[in-house]
């Protein structure tokens, strides 16, 4: 029935239709959930070992619903020596590797959770590992920074992680046929990506260069990204025969495994979209609607952020946090790009962020009708008489001298994050990963404002 004819109907007859096609609708709609996702041939698996208890209070089926989504109903038992021993025959996995910057590998796992959903396999995730906070610092889990029970709950779907898995501290090798999508995607590194996380999971990896057809943009050598659909098809039977080629051995034992059908792995999937490159700064971007926007922070980080504001601030702990603007500059790394020019020049001047500070103050006043009060700057910034003019301005800085000591060597900057995403407003740097995602969390979460300081060359941001 389309929409014309049923406006065409007398108005009984289309009142009748109406409810019929909305009861059609949710129909359909609870078929879909129930037959949902993560079932192979004739077996359902979202539910294995449930016997599909018959809720009589809402409460208690919200409960069922979060119990069912639990790893232990997707593992065999707790950690085991080698992963496969782990693995539910018949069940159907998805892994992949990190390599960059913490907020890149946030992005990576986002993007693997979303070619989890769209290949209906179980996401396994690794550990966060230390690349730009330092190697001293041991990996973190994924799960002591976001909040999985929550992210389940959300997506409707289970997640995994390694650790609970496979007993890493047994660090026996396993054998594994990967897909390398590196390889496919750009030609200046022949090798597939590396990863560090490859040698905490003890893995053997044996390689199986994606087809080339993978990279969004053919011949282009700017750009290394694949699209999720291209990834996914790999993921299935057919697609996945014809694209077949002779295996790299691996690196310990040179063995030569096919791409593993049961756990589906990518050397690495940060250069991943739906429609165009760098797509995380865009409204529509499938990675953060349907997996980004639900990743919150454990409730253990958000009373640690609000701790440290409160601090900051200088508020009584007993007292509610203040709603506040957070600032996130990134100098540091970023020096590199300003070649000829004083960094002065180069950067966005305290006076710069400054303006747009006062135009996200506006419109959260013009919008919500609050003023807010308290600013706070995050940066990797060292300069001293640079953070000066930051508290001249009245702006707070976090104190993290004894952050690390206190909570671990992540905890910098993951508290730094918690508070550029839990203001009512965020003003940010252009070209930062960092406050993109800042950005869409303050959007997401707090229905906040924002601005993006642009910057590399004087009056950059004159606009
Ligand atoms: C993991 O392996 C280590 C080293 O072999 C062992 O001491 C530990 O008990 C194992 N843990 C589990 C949960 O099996
Ligand atoms: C430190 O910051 C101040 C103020 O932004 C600037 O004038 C000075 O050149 C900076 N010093 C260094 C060593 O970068």
């Amino acid at each position: 029935m389309i929409l014309d004819d049923l406006l065409r109907q007398p108005r009984e007859r289309r009142r009748l239709l109406l409810s019929t096609c909305i009861f059609l609708a949710v129909i359909s709609f609870l078929g879909l959930l129930s037959s949902a996702v993560w079932t192979s041939q004739s077996t359902t698996f979202l539910f294995p070992d449930d016997p599909s208890p018959t809720p009589t209070h809402p409460a208690l089926s919200e409960a069922a619903f979060d119990s069912t989504l639990l790893s232990s109903n997707f593992i065999n038992g707790s950690p085991t020596p080698h992963f496969r021993d782990n693995l539910r025959p018949g069940m159907k996995y998805i892994t992949s590797w990190i390599s960059a910057g913490w907020t890149n590998d946030v992005m990576t796992y986002m993007n693997l959770i979303y070619l989890g959903i769209i290949t209906e396999r179980i996401p396994v995730i690794p550990m966060f590992i230390p690349t730009h906070i330092g190697g001293h610092v041991p990996p973190i889990n994924f799960g002591e920074v976001f909040d999985i029970p929550r992210l389940r709950k959300a997506l409707r779907i289970p997640i995994i992680e390694w650790h609970e898995i496979k007993n890493l501290s047994a660090h026996e090798r396993d054998e594994i046929g990967c897909w390398s999508v590196w390889q496919a995607v750009q030609e200046r590194d022949p090798e597939p990506r590396n990863s560090f996380l490859v040698d905490l999971l003890t893995l053997d990896i044996s390689y199986t260069k994606a087809p080339t057809w993978i990279k969004l943009l053919p011949h282009f050598e700017h750009d290394p990204h694949a699209s999720f659909w291209s990834l996914a098809s790999l993921a299935f039977p057919e697609i996945r025969a014809d694209n077949l080629l002779p295996p790299m051995p691996s690196r310990n034992e040179h063995v030569v495994l096919p791409p593993d059908e049961q756990l589906l792995c990518y050397d690495y999937l940060y250069y991943v979209c739906g429609n165009q490159p760098y797509e995380f700064d865009f409204d529509y971007s499938p990675a953060w609607r349907f997996v980004g926007q639900h990743m919150h922070w454990t409730p253990k980080l958000e009373r640690l952020r609000d701790e440290y504001v409160k601090k900051a601030i200088g508020v009584e702990e007993a007292q509610a946090t203040p709603p506040w603007i957070a600032i996130h500059m990134r100098h540091g790394d970023f020096a590199t790009w300003c070649t000829g020019m004083a960094l002065s020049d180069c950067f966005a001047p305290v006076s710069v962020i400054a303006r747009r500070v006062e135009e996200v103050k506006k419109e959260i006043l013009d919008r919500k009708g609050i003023s807010v009060q308290h600013v706070i700057m995050t940066s990797d910034e060292k300069n001293a008489t640079w953070w000066e003019e930051v508290t001249s301005q009245g702006w707070y800085r976090i104190d993290h001298s004894n952050t690390a000591e206190l909570h671990g060597g992540w905890f910098p900057v993951l508290i730094d994050a918690a508070i550029q995403s839990g203001g009512l407003g965020f003003v940010g740097t252009d070209r930062s990963t960092m406050s993109i995602l800042a950005r869409r969390r303050t959007q997401a979460w707090q229905d906040g404002s924002h601005r993006i300081v642009r910057w590399g060359k004087l009056g950059a941001d004159d606009h």
